[in-house]
């Protein structure tokens, strides 16, 4: 299928039973199942006879190209999956999981299709991930708690539920990917490595709701953060106000201002070791001198002036509070020629004592602010530069992240 490998290569060749329960979150399953083809995996999928009252067998052959295993019969789907032999899936991930076959799982019941493959998979020592989604108040149950406590005991991952509108809902199809991508993936050089990155934009306030900010949504530094992650980094994310979900599995730090950064990236770099910085966010340079204290009156005030005064910077501090660790900058330019951007970010990274900087002119079409692609200038403290040419922002994150690899390895 076209779509396999589309994203990255992560989980090639690696095979994933998908089971399906009786949950209406079954509507997110053909998602979950295509991501995880994008990254490289083969997906088979199996039905409970509940979850058929959801969705059709049919929508999952066609997300899959495989098969959809609906019954148990004489070719003993179910040891074929996930009995102890060389062609055993790689991991079971019951997305979504309901109420009843948590429970039934967590009592060694199997009498439906998923239950089975999964009491085979425990004897198999085949990775068994859940995914709940039901009602809060089917969640609350304590028996289902202590069900789920017993499974997590004896090693089972789960992952979400988000508690929202008094419902437990189906983690995002990228946070379950995420996770997978964190425990299969064949790409694991960051584990053991503490990870601090920067996103988003800051916001200065001209009076308590008023103003001034930059157009960045933050995905570049989520998804430097998703990639880290799933390479095995700690990470933390000190993430300012963009409009996009910061990931799972990463301790956020969430900040307002660049003031409240600056004292955020001081605590942390102050308070442990970090074998990376990489500074993504894109911060307000400038902040209104005498911010109003109540909401200025339009009838009042025709026009508007205020005075700005620079930010505190916090990328020329950041060697300061920590000299050891390996400094990535981010240098947004607009409209500028390649050398020009190149040779502007690499007198910003002698400025700051970086040992990187990645600089990209947001004026081109599909790179920088707001958009989902980027095309970057990786520069070296020698001027030497590596072009990524533009691509989806995950991808240049992990090309960006091969790059610190090597260069960390031989320090
Ligand atoms: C439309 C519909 C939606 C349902 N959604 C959920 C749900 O989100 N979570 C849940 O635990 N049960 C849900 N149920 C109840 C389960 O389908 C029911 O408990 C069933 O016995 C589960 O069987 P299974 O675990 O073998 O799939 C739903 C039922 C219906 C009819």
């Amino acid at each position: 299928m076209d779509i396999v490998e589309s994203l990255g290569t992560e989980l090639r060749g690696k095979k994933i039973v998908l089971g399906i329960t009786g949950s209406v979150a079954a509507v997110q399953s053909p998602e979950i199942a295509r991501l995880l083809m994008r990254h490289g995996a083969e997906v088979v999928v199996v039905f409970s006879e509940a979850a058929h009252l959801i969705i059709h067998p049919y929508l999952m052959e066609w997300a899959t190209g495989n098969p959809v295993v609906t019954e148990l019969t004489g070719k003993i789907e179910h040891i074929a999956l996930a009995g102890d032999h060389s062609e055993k899936a790689d991991l079971i991930l019951v997305a979504p999981a309901t109420a009843n076959t948590i429970s039934k799982i967590a009592m060694g019941i199997d009498d439906t299709p998923v239950t089975s493959t999964v009491t085979t998979a425990f004897g198999a020592g085949i990775p068994i991930m859940i995914v709940p989604a039901m009602h809060a108040s089917m969640y609350k149950h304590p028996i289902l708690q202590e069900n789920i406590e017993k499974l997590e005991g004896v090693g089972v991952v789960f992952v979400g539920p988000r508690l929202e509108e008094d419902k437990a809902k189906i983690a995002t199809p990228t946070e379950v990917v995420s996770t997978i991508i964190k425990k299969l993936g064949t790409k694991h050089d960051f584990t053991h490595k503490r990870i601090l990155i920067t996103a988003g934009p800051t916001v200065e306030y001209i009076d308590p709701v008023r103003i001034v900010t930059s157009k960045s949504s933050g995905r570049m530094g989520i998804e430097l953060a998703r990639a880290s992650y799933e390479r095995g980094a700690d990470v933390t994310l000190v993430y300012g106000c963009g409009s996009l979900s910061p990931p799972e599995g990463v301790k956020i730090v969430q900040v307002d201002t660049t003031q409240e950064m600056y004292d955020a990236v001081a605590s942390e770099l102050k308070a442990e070791s970090f074998d990376v910085v990489i500074a993504a966010a894109a911060v307000a340079d400038w902040t209104p001198k005498k911010p109003r204290k109540i909401k200025v009156p339009t009838e009042k005030a025709a026009t508007l002036s205020v005075t700005f005064q620079p930010t505190p910077k916090i990328v020329d501090a950041i060697k300061k509070w920590q000299k050891t660790t390996y400094l990535v900058l981010f240098k947004a330019e607009h409209s500028v020629s390649n050398e020009e951007l190149i040779a502007r970010a690499h007198r910003r990274l002698k400025k700051a004592k970086a040992d990187l900087i990645v600089a990209n002119d947001v004026g081109r079409p599909g790179v920088g602010f707001g958009t989902e692609t980027n095309e970057l200038f990786v520069i070296d403290t020698e001027k030497k530069a590596v072009h990524i040419s533009k691509t989806l922002k995950l991808k240049a994150s992990h090309k960006i992240l091969d790059i610190i690899r090597k260069r960390i390895a031989k320090r």
